[in-house]
């Protein structure tokens, strides 16, 4: 049987990391169920164009309308695998750490939880209030994996380019649904500092 996934885009900065993570479920063969919330909508065309959620609906299996609170990915009967928010806003992020299933993707993101399935969650805002720091630790106690998607700079990115595709891939691992797509850490590659650097730190 074919693994599916579901990708949740909600309206926090980082639209093109969605994109992203569905073209590599894609090349992986993974089936991509596709929610993206309305708030979505408007950073896919303020990020990337006025055409990115179409294109990005295009290449799913199967992408759903935010509204359709009766979709298949709303039971927990259908066999998914996990699923990735990514961005995942502060007020999805609320939203799920309360169980207000009020959208398609929050009732998704739901459902993860309910059934103990991998939920993970770029979650994305600088700087932190209490209060987004509580709803990462109520979601963190009820099992999601909060993970913002934070530039790796020890692996000397030289684009923006570089920068998505490896958050896209360490979320995708995070899935744990077959091998590792991002590259282990190998200073040798990615650093001229081989164990020790001059300040005493290590390099990674
Ligand atoms: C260009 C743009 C960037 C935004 N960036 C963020 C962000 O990084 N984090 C965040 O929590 N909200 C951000 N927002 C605000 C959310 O889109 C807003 O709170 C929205 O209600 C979230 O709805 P959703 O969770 O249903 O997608 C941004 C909005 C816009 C228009």
């Amino acid at each position: 049987m074919t693994l599916r996934v579901v990708v949740g885009v909600s309206g926090a900065s980082g639209a093109v990391i969605a994109v992203r993570i569905v073209e590599l479920l894609a090349t992986l063969g993974v089936a991509v169920d596709l929610v993206i919330s309305s708030a979505a909508e408007r950073t896919l065309a303020q990020e990337i164009d006025a055409a990115a959620a179409d294109r990005l609906r295009a290449r799913a299996d199967i992408a759903h309308a935010i509204d359709d609170i009766g979709a298949t990915i709303a039971s927990g009967s259908y066999p998914i695998a996990g699923m990735i928010v990514a961005p995942c806003s502060m007020r999805t992020l609320a939203a799920i750490a309360h169980s207000l299933s009020d959208n398609l993707l929050v009732r998704a993101a739901d459902v993860q939880l309910k059934e103990r399935r991998p939920l993970i969650l770029l979650a994305r805002e600088t700087p932190l209030h209490l209060g987004h720091l509580r709803a990462m630790t109520a979601v963190t106690e009820m099992g999601a994996i909060v993970m913002p998607p934070v530039p790796a700079f020890y692996r000397r990115p030289s684009s923006v380019d570089e920068i998505v595709d490896h958050s896209a891939r360490r979320a995708i691992d995070q899935l744990r649904i077959g091998p590792q797509v991002a590259g282990p850490w190998n200073p040798s590659r990615h650093s001229s500092v081989s164990s020790v650097s001059e300040s005493g730190d290590s390099g990674q």
